[in-house]
């Protein structure tokens, strides 16, 4: 890329949004085109608790996994220069959204639903999405949602993008708001 230097930056880069949108993904590649630490707090949390997700929500509800989401988003945002990933549900709470912007700019990958049921389809590890209608619920819950993925400083729909291309999109659209990465 011209005119952007991205070698040298130290502030965090997280990305935020829909289950099945890319976070993961997009900021594997995008931590290995930068040279950076990535760091995915679904990760965090199963590798701390020493069980699944899915295991979290079953035996201890989603209010216990909200909790441990909040350790996590502090502990994945707590050292500078990373590619932060966080869960889907993440940025609905006000102080983690707080902690994710504090250190930089918060990116939220959207997709159009249809995208997301055929990303996450044969996927077990997603117990929101574990109903007899999926793709209801994921239109349901995209657009409760809605509000708070708007929080976001840019937006990136990779919809129609390769892992390249959305990582493209995304340094782009990241210099054109004004960030230095
Ligand atoms: C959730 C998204 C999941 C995971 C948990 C809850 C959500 O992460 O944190 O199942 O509330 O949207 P991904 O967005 O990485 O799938």
């Amino acid at each position: 890329m011209t005119g952007l230097d991205t070698r040298m930056g130290s502030c965090t880069i997280v990305l935020a949004g829909f289950m099945g949108t890319g976070k993961s993904s997009v900021g594997r590649r995008l931590a290995a085109r930068l040279g950076r630490e990535f760091v995915d707090t679904d990760a965090l949390i199963e590798q701390d608790a020493g069980t699944s997700i899915t295991r979290i929500f079953a035996d201890h509800g989603e209010a216990e996994f909200r909790a441990r989401e909040k350790w996590a988003v502090a502990v994945a945002v707590g050292e500078e220069g990373r590619i932060v990933a966080v869960g889907g549900g993440a940025i609905l709470d006000g102080e983690n959204l707080a902690a994710m912007k504090a250190g930089g700019p918060v990116v939220c990958l959207t997709a159009r639903p249809e995208i997301v049921l055929a990303r996450v389809a044969h996927d077990t590890g997603r117990p929101l999405l574990q109903g007899p209608q999926p793709l209801e619920t994921i239109r349901g819950l995209m657009a409760e949602r809605a509000d708070a993925y708007a929080r976001a400083d840019v937006t990136i729909d990779t919809s129609d993008l390769t892992l390249d291309e959305a990582v493209e999109t995304l340094l782009h659209a990241l210099a054109d708001a004004g960030f230095r990465l």
